[in-house]
């Protein structure tokens, strides 16, 4: 397979996860509103901002261990930040091609982390053809953001990680953000992997960035033709077929909040646990904030045993000012 020629070497000496173990701490304002104990794992701790780092880095180093020696993504968010920091710690050269539309706070980060950063046309779509092209031409590694089996089993440490830091307590649901659908089947393969698939799901998702909840209703992946949602990094026209094969035996609840309703959770989240969050991870909180997990406990969907588990899945698009910024918008008190 590849053979591109870098002056600097991987190095494929690099063998442990590029992800850390993360926290699994308990979120006392949360248990309180859902009425049960729940507990937040912490994943916008992650290296690389974000639990993509899970996924990606574990694609990027089996494609290394191929012999591939350079990296191209075209995500100009939380994808190409985990390929940009796998592609720095495996000793090889990353180019990000990021659309017009990306914020402009994401290249001096990405460069933080010693990838080249190239703007290429308006949307998404004509930054992944631009990259897509100049992986063919470098012989490099084209990473994408969510749709590989290597990325899923990459996320799929979440399960196992969430499995043994809850020791004898089984978690009662895992509630997640969902976007091009690789978390989300990143989850579902860790349960079948540790034969724990009857743990319900809670997929997360904002209206304007629904394509999983158009799915279901479709009975297939279906394009949602626009993504109109703030939440951009949940921003896929059409989820992953992946998740109709894994969410075979799986029991998943599917819901669908407003903007404000993300964006009031980032807020509340910030106070009460002093972090800060995207959107895509505020879908998954305002499960919690905005009453959803409390219903879904006195309807039954979720069994009354057990602490309820939330991805906190987190995000670099956001600074203090931006959030100020979504509350002012949105009319956040
Ligand atoms: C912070 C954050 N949360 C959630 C998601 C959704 O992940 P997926 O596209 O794998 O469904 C993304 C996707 O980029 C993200 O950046």
């Amino acid at each position: 397979m590849a053979s591109t020629k870098s002056s600097t070497p991987a190095n494929t000496s690099v063998t442990a996860p590029l992800h850390i173990v993360s926290p699994l701490i308990p979120s006392p304002a949360l248990s309180v509103l859902c009425g049960r104990s729940v507990l937040l794992k912490m994943d916008n701790l992650q290296p690389s901002g974000s639990f993509k780092i899970r996924g990606i880095g574990n694609y990027i180093q089996k494609r290394v261990g191929e012999g591939y020696s350079r990296v191209v993504s075209s995500s100009g968010g939380n994808a190409g930040m985990a390929a940009a920091y796998a592609a720095r710690v495996l000793g090889i050269p990353a180019t990000i091609v990021i659309p017009e539309s990306t914020p402009q706070l994401m290249i001096p980060r990405l460069q933080q982390e010693q990838a080249e950063v190239k703007v290429h046309g308006r949307v998404w779509n004509s930054a992944h053809e631009e990259a897509t092209r100049l992986a063919k031409e470098s012989k490099a590694c084209l990473v994408h953001p969510f749709d590989h089996p290597d990325v899923w089993v990459g996320h799929s440490t979440l399960v196992s990680e969430i499995l043994q830091q809850c020791g004898d307590e089984r978690p009662a649901a895992i509630v997640v953000s969902v976007g091009g659908g690789g978390l989300l089947c990143g989850i579902m393969k860790g349960l079948h992997a540790q034969g724990v698939s009857d743990v319900p799901v809670v997929a997360m998702e904002t209206v304007g960035a629904d394509c999983f909840s158009a799915a279901l209703e479709a009975g297939k992946p279906v394009s949602i033709g626009d993504i109109t949602s703030i939440a951009k990094t949940l921003g896929a026209l059409m989820v992953t077929v992946g998740v109709f094969e894994l969410m075979k035996g799986v029991s998943i609840s599917s819901h669908v909040v407003t903007d404000k309703e993300a964006i009031e959770a980032c807020a509340r989240f910030a106070d009460d646990h002093r972090t800060l969050v995207e959107p895509a991870c505020g879908a998954a909180l305002a499960a919690g904030y905005s009453g959803i997990i409390k219903k879904l406990i006195s309807d039954g969907t979720i069994p009354d045993k057990g602490p309820v588990v939330f991805v906190v899945c987190g995000g670099n698009i956001v600074t203090l000012d931006i959030l100020a910024g979504w509350k002012r918008d949105f009319n956040v008190e």
